[in-house]
């Protein structure tokens, strides 16, 4: 198998216009693997650090020429001679090198891009579809592929979009399996309807950072569930059964050290037990099918109730509580805390872990959902390849603007590929 022959990173430019890292593994049989990585705008307290420069005279503090020269400096000598298609050893190294909880030292950016890149090239070396790849490396035993279906962001606000809702996304998952295609093609067409649908209302069409709909104008958290619900239906789709509603409303952003959750948009301050009922009158209301950090990343006591209350009829999802992280995936199954986890691999810093997490989420039951990052993103297609290997139930991705798109088509890429 070949081995690595050089590693080296750039600084690029990622869709907040600020920069982040490129990195591309080159083999001694000459082909190489390029990698960019994403960072978050609402990130979570206990995941992977995102390592910035903090100059405040480069790119206002967020350049990431300290994360490059980590990568060329500290990882590429360790990493030169390895065999590529041991991703394995190649993270092991690299957690070894940077064993702090939260990566802080070389900055999870830093591990990430190489890791994956890594797993590129050894995908490109051995000519198999990185999918295939990953599948293979870790062993995953499913019996056939499954793709994963379009969660697709629709409205967005809390930190995504200046004065729109409290709540951060309002998304539409595909629920009846129509194909890979049709599967993107639901989801957008619903996305069209409720354009119209804000236009005749006299809302904002403009676009948050994930090229979701920000209507300034939105008159409460609860409104855009209304509108969603008439878009699936002028799609000519039924709320329910081919498509559904998911919400994120990523809550640790609006939870006050006063241990109570505010509401601007509705005038509201909520504490948790409120809060769980606010979520399970809106359950009762509209066609929600999932929850994703319904409360903040460190309420843990409120969790299994939320949990308890809504879990045997919707998915109760972490994202901020998990973070992709072993540990805390392990303490949210002990305490019955949720029944699904959003997976993002720039929260933990390598492709291991990674998959660990999946892994572990599969094996007590829970249902996976594969993430984009809702700001510093960029036009890399991993995830997709990666929860395809994994046949996680869902991808989050949002519609239109380039970095989102270019993930669906590599669905709709792969869909063909595997007659899907
Ligand atoms: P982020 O948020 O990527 O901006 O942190 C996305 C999410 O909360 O799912
Ligand atoms: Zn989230």
């Amino acid at each position: 198998m070949p081995k690595i022959k050089s590693v080296v990173a750039r600084e690029i430019l990622s869709t907040s216009g600020y920069p982040t890292l490129e990195t591309i593994v080159k083999l001694e049989d000459g082909t190489a693997g390029v990698v960019s990585v994403p960072y978050g705008t609402s990130a979570g307290k206990h995941e992977a650090i995102t390592l910035f420069d903090g100059d405040p005279k480069r790119y206002r503090g967020k350049g990431m020429l300290k994360a490059r020269d980590n990568v060329n400096k500290v990882i590429a000598p360790q990493l030169v001679g390895l065999d590529v298609a041991d991703q394995r050893a190649i993270d092991d190294k690299l957690v070894s090198l940077d064993p702090s909880p939260q990566r802080a030292n070389l900055g999870g950016n830093a591990i990430l891009s190489v890791s994956l890149a890594c797993a590129r090239a050894a995908s490109i070396t051995l000519g198999v579809p990185l999918y295939k790849h990953i599948r293979e490396t870790y062993a995953i035993r499913h019996s056939d592929y499954v793709l994963p279906h379009p969660m697709m962001v629709v409205i967005e606000g809390g930190r995504h979009a200046d004065n729109s809702t409290d709540l951060q996304e309002y998304l539409v998952g595909v629920i009846r399996d129509a194909g890979g295609r049709e599967n993107v093609r639901m989801a957008i067409e619903v996305y069209f309807a409720l354009g119209k649908i804000l236009k005749a209302k006299g809302y904002s069409t403009n676009v948050g950072t994930e090229g979701a709909y920000a209507p300034t104008a939105i008159g409460s958290n609860e409104e855009p569930l209304v509108l969603i619900e008439q878009a699936m239906k002028d799609a000519g789709y039924e709320p329910g059964k081919d498509v559904g509603i998911a919400i994120d409303p990523a809550a640790s952003e609006f939870y006050g050290e006063d241990g109570k959750y505010h509401l601007k948009r509705d005038g509201k301050v909520l504490n948790s037990d409120e809060m769980i009922s606010f979520y399970e009158s809106l359950v009762s209301k509209y066609p929600i099918f999932s929850l994703e950090d319904g409360l903040s990343e460190d309420d843990w006591d409120a969790w299994p109730k939320l949990n308890a209350t809504l879990g045997s009829k919707i998915i109760i999802m972490g994202d901020d509580l998990t973070v992709t992280n072993v540990n805390r995936l392990k303490m949210a199954i002990d305490r019955k805390a949720i029944n699904a986890i959003l997976i993002k691999p720039n929260q933990c810093g390598t492709l291991t872990e990674t998959v660990e997490a999946i892994k572990l989420a599969q094996d007590n039951g829970l249902k996976t959902v594969v993430s984009h990052r809702g700001g510093g993103e960029t036009t890399d297609t991993f995830i997709i390849d990666l929860a395809t290997a994994a046949n996680s139930d869902f991808v989050k991705v949002g519609p239109t603007r380039g970095e989102r798109v270019v993930k669906y088509n590599r669905l709709m890429e792969i869909a063909d590929e595997l007659g899907k």
